[in-house]
């Protein structure tokens, strides 16, 4: 695992798009697995930026979302479909027909997540993987105690991640306990992950996914078994870290090779 500290929020954003421009534009069909999130939105951003300004094209790419809440329909304003449109699809050249977020308000969820994990594989896999990361250590919505072999399926939300993700909802009774996501065994068949941790909140998971046993305990400390995952921190959430001066020495000022 490369641990990459960059010594602002702005720094370890911008050398998480620069990465993943730089991943499209060596394989312009290239599929990308994305995330949602707050600590992502300023990451599309710099993705969009980087289409305004610099003839970044992404008509190629193919992409895959992690996860979407159960019961919420494409067009509901807090669904994941609904972010992404909002915040990356509708706003560069990508082509609808290439991205794929699990339907929701499937009938039978079930049977949609088993579609989900399928098509993944039938596009070839993911050649690099975005996440972010909860406070309890959770990618996509697997929640602690997640098979770490798990593929595409319904997971509860933990009573944290709701409190956690009702800021968005009016209310938290609104906020859907169940959702589909991609496995921990999904994520890890990905070619490559970036992941990015932003601020003092994500410091214990962080410490826990980089320095902690693997367990299921903590999700994210299943990427200890993938032979290229980048994590993206600032200070803030790189503070609780203990072989910082190690990762300092590794990668100056987070940099790294391409
Ligand atoms: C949700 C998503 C995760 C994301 C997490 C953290 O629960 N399912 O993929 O990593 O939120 O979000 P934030 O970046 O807003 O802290």
């Amino acid at each position: 695992m490369k641990v990459l500290i960059h010594d602002s929020a702005e720094a370890a954003i911008a050398a998480i798009a620069n990465r993943i421009v730089e991943k499209v534009i060596a394989k312009p069909t290239c599929v990308l697995g994305l995330a949602t999130g707050g600590t992502v939105e300023p990451v599309y951003e710099a993705l969009v930026q980087k289409h305004e300004q610099q003839n970044v094209s992404y008509s190629r790419i193919r992409t895959f979302n992690l996860d979407e809440y159960v019961g919420l329909s494409p067009d509901h304003p807090m669904s994941y479909h609904h972010f992404m449109e909002k915040h990356l699809f509708g706003r560069t050249d990508i082509k609808s027909e290439n991205t794929s977020i699990p339907f929701g308000n499937a009938i039978n969820p079930n049977e949609e997540a088993r579609r989900y994990e399928a098509a993944i594989k039938q596009c070839g896999g993911i050649d690099c993987q975005l996440l972010g990361i909860g406070e309890n250590g959770h990618i996509g919505f697997n929640e602690p105690t997640s098979s770490l072999s798990s593929t595409v399926r319904i997971k509860t939300l933990a009573p944290e991640t709701v409190r956690a993700n009702s800021r968005y909802f009016k209310d938290i009774a609104e906020v859907p306990r169940l959702s589909i996501t991609m496995g921990i065994g999904t994520i890890l068949c990905a070619r490559e992950i970036v992941l990015i941790a932003i601020g003092d909140n994500k410091s214990k998971a962080a410490l826990e996914m980089i320095e902690g046993p693997l367990s299921a305990r903590c999700p994210a400390s299943a990427l200890q078994l993938h032979p290229h995952a980048e994590v993206y921190l600032d200070e803030a959430a790189a503070s609780q870290l203990t072989l910082r001066d190690y990762y300092e020495a590794v990668h100056p000022n987070g940099k790294v090779e391409s």
